[in-house]
């Protein structure tokens, strides 16, 4: 793990209106700066950036946040990817937190494995492109296939020589040993003599989701030769094939950009279509696909188009994987090739215009296209026509989203020219038995639930609001001093007890926090309750908030809520300024008010709370409790007296 000061030094630094220009175009104006939003297409820069507080706001898709919220979105980096990022930009070196002497050889074992195979990309790119039987050979291979320089240097092309061990050589020399060289398989050692497992091909590095080079395919030049066509670096504690994409790296963004992936099977496939200005695409590299790999398309789409070769044989079973994408409820689409064509000769031979409109004509929805193509297999048999539906009503049911699967229904029952009705019955035929099958029982334990958590939603939702607005005072007024009203009970000279009105002077902070724990409220929402604890930690120790400073150091969700609190509150205060300044004078004179207001509605909910938990559980049991009926009567009293107060005050 990245250590706890280097992350407080990268938060110091870095500056989110430095982070943002790296990636948009960023305007004066007023205090803020503006650009079109990163996210959508807008044309009218509604895309916010405030220096002074070290927040962003983007109005047009309603993201928001510091600089690592920023890039956690737009680069879809993870966290600790973005803070290391942001350490590389202000040259800030990353301590790792301790870790015990295995754990630091396993890691400091991976990282030389990542620099043997970072440093033969380097070596294969360089023989491409400078040495002599590099450029004769391997860069006129990729020049024939009809790759231009541009992505031969994105995709980091590379050639080895013709002989058994130069890399081999080289590697040792620039002081790499055989130990991480075999790790990797980048060597293989027969008898201590060592051989280059990849001679005379060209080289694809393998990069993983954040561009590290993982291992390579190598590619034969001529299938004349009897070797296999590409040879695979190995599985290694770098490498593990299942969990990663060709091209997802140089794809990730467009892919996020358009909501859509296209997936196919082979390297050149992807670098092709690069080419022709289809940047969101990645392969499976020949393999089936595995859930991993979709869950990091998942990060970036829903959506992905599965393109196929123009043969038939390898079409059914390759369709047999795509089942796993609807169970993850994503949305699959297929489109296949004309005979003959992959999307790399296609792409070769067509303008994008025409790459992009052929998919448009062709794609077809992946339950449209397995039932078309089921039916048309089995249309003359009546037993075999049978399995097909239920076939494809199985696929149908591990579709999360019921709406959807409803629509396949409709869909299917046009294809196959079966009534609705008859596939419905099966479906639920299916989905009861798979339910059995996961020993779901007692349907009506589920009905309870269900009223139960509409009720729960209800009370989510007002104790969100309040919540909100007590972070909200907070942030914003939390170190004002303000003047609150009390009434306190007190003894007088005859030694009765009276009611006395006082007048005090506290921090607005100050008023919150005893408030609450003399209540023991619990904030309900988690992020609200961490934020609280922050804030009331801050002010405590600092006094008071500088909210640049506050905000560059919150987690990106944290800051996200801030962010939305803060702008929201300049561009109220700035649009009210423009016309009159009364409203934000009026509202900055009525800080005490609202304090009182939202505390005590905070109070209310909490009796309403108790008061309904206690009338449920005189519901639950049988006889009458005496006990439970009179704290429900006194927190009757109670609630009376706090919305009378309520009362007042509004
Ligand atoms: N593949 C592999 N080993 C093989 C054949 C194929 O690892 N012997 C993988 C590669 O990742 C390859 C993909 O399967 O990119 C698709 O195979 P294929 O269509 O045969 O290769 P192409 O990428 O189309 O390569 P080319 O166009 O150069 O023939
Ligand atoms: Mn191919």
């Amino acid at each position: 793990m990245i250590s706890k000061h280097t992350i407080d030094k990268v938060y110091e630094t870095s500056r989110v209106e430095e982070v943002i220009s790296d990636f948009v175009n960023l305007k004066k104006s007023g205090t803020n700066l503006k650009g079109l939003s990163p996210f959508t297409n807008e044309k009218t820069p509604s895309f916010v950036v405030s220096p002074v507080k070290q927040i962003w706001k983007d109005f047009s898709s309603g993201k928001g946040g510091n600089s690592v919220a920023f890039l956690m979105e737009h680069e879809r980096f993870s966290y600790p990817e973005a803070i290391k990022y942001l350490a590389k930009k202000y040259n800030i070196e990353i301590e790792e937190t301790f870790k015990s002497k295995e754990q630091k050889e396993k890691i400091s074992e991976r990282e030389s494995m990542y620099l043997v195979v970072q440093n033969a990309k380097e070596y294969y790119k360089n023989n491409l492109w400078k040495d002599k039987e590099g450029n004769s050979i391997g860069f006129s291979y990729v020049k024939e296939r009809g790759f231009e320089d541009k992505v031969i240097r994105d995709f980091e092309i590379g050639y080895s020589l013709n002989n058994k061990d130069s890399y081999f050589k080289y590697a040792i020399s620039e002081g790499f040993s055989r130990d991480f060289l075999e790790k990797t398989g980048m060597c293989i050692f027969k008898e201590n003599k060592a051989i280059d497992r990849f001679r005379a091909r060209v080289m694809f590095p393998i990069k993983n989701f954040s561009g590290r080079v993982l291992g390579f395919g190598g590619r034969i030049l001529s299938e004349k030769f009897k070797a296999a066509k590409y040879i695979n670096s190995p599985e290694s504690d770098i490498y593990e094939k299942s969990k990663v994409l060709f091209g997802i790296y140089e794809s990730k963004k467009t892919i996020s950009n358009k909501d859509l992936c296209y997936l196919v099977e082979g390297y050149t496939d992807v670098i092709q279509m690069h080419q022709s200005g289809i940047e969101n695409v990645v392969a499976s590299s020949g393999t089936a696909l595995t859930i991993d790999q979709i869950s990091l398309i998942q990060r970036l789409t829903q959506n992905i188009v599965v393109l196929f070769d123009g043969d038939e044989a390898g079409l059914r079973a390759s369709l047999r994987g795509l089942e796993m994408i609807l169970e993850k409820g994503m949305n699959v689409k297929v489109c296949q090739f004309p005979e003959g064509k992959d999307p790399d000769s296609f792409s070769r031979d067509h303008s994008t215009e025409e790459i992009l409109d052929f998919f448009d004509k062709n794609t077809k929805d992946f339950i449209q296209f397995k039932a078309d193509l089921l039916f048309q297999e089995s249309q003359t048999d009546p037993i075999k026509k049978a399995d097909t539906i239920r076939e494809i009503i199985e696929i149908i049911a591990k579709i999360p989203d019921q709406i959807k699967s409803e629509l396949y229904i409709q869909e299917c029952s046009k294809i196959m020219n079966i009534s609705e009705e008859v596939l419905f019955n099966s479906l639920s035929q299916v989905k009861t038995k798979a339910l059995y099958q996961e020993n779901i029982k007692l349907r009506d334990s589920s009905k309870i639930k269900i009223i139960q958590s509409e009720k729960k939603s209800n009370e989510i939702n007002q104790s969100f609001e309040l919540e909100y607005q007590i972070i909200n005072i907070l942030l914003l007024y939390g170190d004002r001093e303000e003047i609150f009203n009390e009434i306190i009970l007190k003894k007088n000279d005859k030694g009765e007890l009276i009611e006395e009105k006082v007048e005090f002077r506290t921090k607005v902070f100050e008023k919150i926090f005893l408030d609450l724990q003399e209540d023991e409220i619990e904030f309900t929402q988690n992020s609200f309750r961490e934020l609280y604890k922050i804030l009331i930690n801050h002010f405590e120790s600092k006094g008071s908030i500088s909210i640049d400073d506050f905000t560059t150091k919150l987690s990106p969700e944290l800051s996200h809520l801030v962010s939305d609190i803060l702008i929201k509150d300049e561009l109220y205060k700035l649009h009210d300024w423009e016309k009159k300044n009364i409203f934000v004078k009026e509202r900055e004179s009525n800080i005490n008010q609202m304090v009182i207001e939202t505390i005590l509605t905070l109070r209310k909910n909490l009796i309403d709370k108790k008061i309904n938990e206690l009338q449920d559980s005189l519901k639950d049991s049988e006889k009458t409790n005496d006990d439970i009926l009179s704290d429900v009567i006194s927190y009757h009293q109670l609630k009376s007296v706090v919305s009378h107060k309520l009362n007042r005050v509004i």
